[in-house]
């Protein structure tokens, strides 16, 4: 585990100096501040490490990727921050929120400009043909336009208790998937691979993202706070439909259904309550269900990318599909 946080470092270096060179020149100061905020925050820095490494696994080098890399993480700290003000979380990679430093006029500003600056770094990127910056623009596009389908069913779903388990995963295929996917797939297509590679990159990325949202979903219920650096317990407070919440509603029934809709329905949710609803997860085998379904993507990944050649670049692919579940943050 540690290796692959390690890695993870060691690709985010020029990543970091890319953004920070690029969001240098915004004015004025407090919007280039709310910009670059999260940034210095640090995060895992995961999809742009995907990118890179995507590149690599191809036959390319990072240095073709990494204006791409550097935008995707940019996209994300740009969803982050929306996410943020429509979750009305107070807190992000251990610091406060951009919308709470700030306002939420600034914040949406602030992911507004990581959005568009995103764009215009792929245009920029150095010495790359011009056909793979356009098939990368239009990958990252498709992705935004993902995230905001997704993250609308997030927002239509929270408090309807119908949602079933087919309506959930093509939420979280959206909300988090796509642009994990985005990721590998614009790191091929920089990397210059054939179709039938940028496919399977695609494919890995979509599978270990559906495995990501899965585990980001256990993570807000198990895990505390300081660990995790934004808050937990956030999801059941807001009665978020995650795949323990629908398959524990479609499990149970009588006394403890209603129990578990009491607990979701009330946005004052103690820990108490948090630990009830965990205690019904476990009673209906609905924590591992999940579980098993996250391993079962995450095998589905590894099988995507079986076409590679081998390479340090494609064994790090996997330990990082092994990573996005066995991950504690
Ligand atoms: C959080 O993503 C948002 C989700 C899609 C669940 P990460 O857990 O990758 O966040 P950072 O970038 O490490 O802060
Ligand atoms: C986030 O899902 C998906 C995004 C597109 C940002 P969550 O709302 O679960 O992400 P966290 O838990 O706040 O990071
Ligand atoms: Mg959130
Ligand atoms: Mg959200
Ligand atoms: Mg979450």
């Amino acid at each position: 585990m540690s290796d692959v946080t390690d890695v993870l470092k060691q690709y985010s270096a020029d990543v970091i100096k890319t953004i920070e060179k690029n969001l240098g020149v915004i004015e004025p100061q407090n919007l280039q501040d709310a910009s670059i905020y999260l940034t210095k925050a640090g995060g895992k820095m995961l999809r742009p490490a995907l990118t890179l490494i995507s590149s690599e696994a191809v036959g390319g080098n990072k240095e073709d990727a990494l204006e791409t890399a550097a935008a995707i993480e940019l996209i994300h700290t740009f969803s982050l921050i929306h996410d943020d003000i429509m979750d009305d979380d107070d807190m992000r990679r251990g610091m406060p929120s951009v919308h709470k430093v700030w306002d939420e006029p600034l914040a949406i500003l602030a992911g507004d400009t990581l959005f568009s600056k995103a764009f215009e770094m792929i245009i920029l990127s150095k010495d790359a043909h011009p056909t793979r910056v356009a098939n990368a623009l239009a990958t990252v596009a498709d992705a935004c336009v993902k995230i905001c389908e997704g993250q609308a069913s997030d927002m239509s779903f929270e408090g309807n208790f119908d949602v079933n388990e087919a309506e959930y995963s093509e939420m979280i295929y959206k909300k988090t998937g796509a642009l994990i996917a985005a990721a590998t797939k614009a790191g091929a297509i920089m990397g210059g691979a054939d179709d039938e590679v940028v496919t399977a990159l695609y494919e890995y990325g979509r599978m270990i993202g559906i495995a990501f949202q899965i585990q980001d979903d256990y993570l807000d219920v198990i895990s505390d706070e300081k660990d995790l650096g934004k808050p937990v317990g956030s999801d059941i407070a807001k009665g978020k439909m995650t795949l323990m919440v629908v398959k524990a509603l479609a499990e149970s029934e009588g006394e403890d259904h209603e129990r578990l809709l009491e607990i979701l329905k009330d946005e004052n949710c103690s820990q108490d309550m948090v630990d009830e609803a965990i205690d019904l997860f476990n009673k209906y085998g609905s924590i591992e269900y999940a579980h098993n379904l996250a391993l079962e993507n995450v095998a589905g990944a590894k099988e995507a990318i079986a076409i590679l050649p081998d390479s340090d670049a494609k064994d790090m692919l996997i330990a990082l599909a092994d990573f996005v579940i066995d991950r504690s943050s």
